[in-house]
């Protein structure tokens, strides 16, 4: 299998097949700003999310995935996974990622959307 790394104004890196990543599961994409969870879900939706709870730092990589949301392991806070919200009442935000599937291929961007604190 021949690896390719795609990259344009996004910085998009291919990092696999969607089959990489177990339905309601996730991989981690190591940066040189912090870990990215890439989740993928029940209907094989792909988000990326900063691997960090805005809460204490919880690894969500490690959460358990429910429709496009994910329960982090240490405190059981839900975020979304496509804004990176905590849900309510909750308060706090995990920085998101764009990602692109072509055909059964990922492609993650390393730059951040906006409107998330990545911290
Ligand atoms: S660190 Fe995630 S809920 Fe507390």
């Amino acid at each position: 299998m021949q690896t390719e790394t795609v990259m344009n104004e996004k910085n998009w890196v291919e990092i696999g097949k969607i089959d990489d990543i177990p339905r309601l599961g996730a991989r981690v994409v190591r940066t040189e700003e912090g870990d990215i969870a890439v989740f993928r879900t029940a209907d094989d939706e792909i988000f990326a999310v900063r691997d960090k709870c805005p809460h204490k730092g919880g690894p969500l990589s490690q959460g358990i995935v429910h429709g496009k949301k994910v329960a982090c392991p240490l405190h059981n806070w839900n975020i979304h996974l496509d804004s990176g919200e905590a849900v309510a009442p909750d308060e706090g935000c995990a920085a998101t990622y764009p990602v692109r599937v072509t055909g059964t291929t990922i492609y993650l961007s390393t730059i951040p959307d906006t409107g998330c604190p990545n911290q």
